[in-house]
């Protein structure tokens, strides 16, 4: 059994400390408010073939190991206690207009290129599938093994999980790692300043997101996660369970800021109503922004950093997707065995010597 600390109580520290305190280690999480940051604000898609993009293979791969482990990850971590609500019902990409309907093509051909299963709809077919897509919608692209997770339940059962396991809680601020021992960091956007390696190599990419709720009368929100490209710009709409949407996300480069503004807002709704016009008489239920931990090339940083020290950050887009794989390889790290090939190429060292 071995002494671990933990920087950073985001969905990615959480599942490394459960994980690793389910092994038999004593964990401690250092993270003034843990529950909260960029994983309180996730939309919850479980969706690497859909935020996959050709150039970005590492990432795809990576992405789709971590999807196929996370029914076990879901299930294991409701027997601690606390059902984190994983959704088995795939996304719709849907294109509103003849480039979006060519990008689409490519990403099927590409895709299919991979062999992964994807099935290409027209604009009928794509409103058979989700009726409240607006008639504009030209074409579109199913992806059944897309899952998704209400991320604030799956805090919730991760905190609980932890908990149970005996993991301590300390609500603080991390800014130097003298004394902490073995330490994994986990800080998402300020991970960067917990250590030299990653000063460039980890920064803050802006996120605003809203929810929303259907009020009686409306039409239900979508049954499965919709996306779609606006104006060159990504939206995604993914369903809860208690029938609400998640609305996301704007992306901008806003150093630490995490105001929301009007702009991202109105982007956001505009962008969803041309795609499910049904919204506009929708409760806005709440607005926020948070910050993504971006990495230089996508690619996330899941490796030592130097003695006792491990980087489990950098997941730009999908740090609710790769927790799995990142505990797993951060479980490894900690029993002294080797690391899991599928993060081979996550390693820090892949950053020129002199940056890491
Ligand atoms: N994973 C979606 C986002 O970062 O907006």
């Amino acid at each position: 059994m071995r002494e671990l600390s933990v920087v950073g109580g985001g969905v990615i520290g959480l599942s490394v400390a459960w994980r690793a305190s389910a092994r038999g280690h004593r964990v401690t999480v250092y993270d003034p408010e843990p529950g909260r940051g960029a994983s309180w604000l996730a939309g919850g898609m479980l969706a690497p073939v859909t935020e996959a993009w050709p150039g970005e293979e590492d990432v795809l791969t990576l992405g789709e190991v971590s999807l196929r482990r996370w029914p076990d990850f879901a299930r294991d971590l409701a027997e601690e206690g606390v059902d984190p609500g994983l959704s088995p019902h795939g996304t719709l990409v849907a294109a509103l207009d003849s480039a979006d309907a060519g990008n689409l093509e490519m990403l099927a051909a590409y895709l299919t290129e991979l062999g992964r299963e994807v099935e290409q709809l027209t604009g009928r077919e794509a409103r058979r599938a989700e009726p409240g897509l607006a008639g504009s919608v030209r074409s579109g692209l199913l992806v059944p093994g897309d899952l998704a997770v209400d991320n604030r339940r799956l805090l919730r059962a991760l905190e609980h999980a932890c908990g149970r396991r005996g993991v301590e809680f300390r609500r603080e601020t991390v800014t130097d790692l003298e004394g902490l021992g073995d330490v994994v960091l986990a800080a998402g956007a300020w991970t960067g300043r917990l250590h030299p390696a990653l000063a460039e190599a980890v920064r803050p990419l802006k996120g605003e997101i809203l929810r929303l709720r259907p009020r009686r009368g409306c039409l239900p929100s979508p049954t499965r996660t919709v996306r779609a490209m606006v104006e060159g710009r990504p939206i995604y709409l993914v369903p809860r369970d208690d029938g609400g949407l998640v609305l996301g996300a704007t992306q901008y480069e806003a150093g630490f800021d995490e105001t929301v503004t009007v702009r991202g807002v109105r982007e956001l709704l505009e962008g969803a109503e041309r795609v499910f016009p049904g919204i506009t008489e929708y409760e806005l239920v709440e607005t926020a922004a948070g910050l993504r931990a971006a990495s230089v090339d996508t690619m996330p940083f899941i490796g030592e950093l130097g003695e006792g020290v491990f980087a489990a950050t950098g997941h730009h887009r999908n740090g609710l997707l790769m927790a799995p794989v990142t505990a797993d390889a951060a479980v490894a790290w900690l029993d002294g065995g080797p690391l899991p090939d599928e993060v081979a190429a996550a390693a820090p060292s892949r950053r020129s010597e002199e940056r890491v």
